[in-house]
């Protein structure tokens, strides 16, 4: 197994090639580095990326994003090979909501329905009823019967937010983003003040504070859309910075401002979790076809089916 990079390489030529002999697709979420995005055969969001997966014919899938994205493609897929950079590369509302705590909120609720957000393990998939991004999440929750009570989990802000726009009383999971809860209300407003003719747009992720003060929000690549077709030239960007680099492919004229934490000196609008891939271990992954993300079969088989229910609902 090669572990180290020759440095004299040409990663991308070789990524290429190590594509085309595993007859590979390489799938990418919006907040990777930018050279991995650039490399990805697709980049979308959560819901786009597991429709591509479900769709595609290559032998492997290799995913640059986080674990319960890879996973998904893996359950939809259960006899390609699924690669990922990164095994490690977690989510902080996948972490929060643990399956036998969870099983336990339903036990405790046997009559509500639980819509469940994608951004969870393969575990609390398979006790799920349906799954939901944050593209679909509207749509679904408006198809349920008003008298069935739901259960909304594990991110506690798209599930706030969701009340709101539905006029649904959902039962909340108290999980939250730790990077879309960093943004801080006060010093985007200093930068609405700064900039007058600036937008703000948001990811459901973040917190109400910040959400009230968005003139639009939606998934990355709602976000994405949005900054395209609006009039506006100039948009500060509540979610991870890393959707800056195809706002600006899409958009060259117009102006992006990362919207900014409340921690001065850290990075905190870059997921920890999507950096952990990067080319090297793209390169790598692919040149020693692991690591390879594996999910237990009766697992799989039980987590499909709420995700099915998505796919058909959306
Ligand atoms: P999207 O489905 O909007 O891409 O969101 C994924 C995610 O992890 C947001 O933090
Ligand atoms: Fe998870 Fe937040 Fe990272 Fe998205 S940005 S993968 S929700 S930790």
């Amino acid at each position: 197994m090669e572990t180290e990079v020759d440095v004299t390489i040409d990663l991308e030529e070789e990524i290429l090639k190590l594509k085309k002999k595993l007859n590979a697709v390489i799938l990418a979420h919006f907040y990777q580095e930018s050279e991995i995005q650039d490399m990805a055969d697709f980049v979308g969001d959560s819901l786009e990326l597991a429709r591509r997966a479900r769709d595609t014919d290559a032998d492997v899938i290799v995913f640059a994003g986080v674990h319960f994205m890879a996973e998904t493609a893996k359950i939809l897929n259960p006899e390609k090979k699924v690669l990922i950079p990164d095994l490690e590369a977690g989510c902080s509302l996948a972490e929060s909501c643990p399956a036998p705590a969870f099983k336990k909120f339903r036990e405790e609720h046997p009559d509500h329905i639980a819509i469940t957000y994608i951004n969870c393990t393969a575990e609390v998939k398979a006790l799920s009823d349906i799954i939901c991004t944050s593209s679909n999440a509207e749509k679904i929750i408006n198809q349920i019967p008003p008298d069935k009570p739901i259960l909304f989990s594990p991110d506690k802000n798209l599930g706030k937010y969701l009340i709101k726009k539905t006029g649904r009383d959902m039962l909340l999971w108290e999980g939250t983003c730790i990077v879309h809860e960093t943004f801080s209300e006060r010093k985007i407003i200093d930068l609405q003040i700064q900039h007058p003719d600036a937008k703000l747009i948001a990811h459901p992720e973040c917190e109400e504070a910040v959400l009230k003060h968005a003139d639009f929000i939606g998934s990355t690549s709602k976000l994405l859309r949005f900054v395209q077709e609006d009039d506006a030239n100039k948009f500060i960007v509540a979610t991870e910075s890393g959707i800056l680099h195809q706002m600006k492919k899409a958009a060259p004229h117009k102006t992006f401002i990362a919207a900014p934490p409340e921690e001065e000196s850290c990075s905190c609008n870059e997921c920890p979790y999507m950096k952990l891939n990067t080319m090297e271990k793209l390169y790598l992954c692919m040149k020693n076809k692991e690591p390879e993300v594996i999910v237990d079969p009766e697992i799989a088989k039980k987590a499909l089916v709420p995700i099915k229910k998505m796919l058909e609902m959306s």
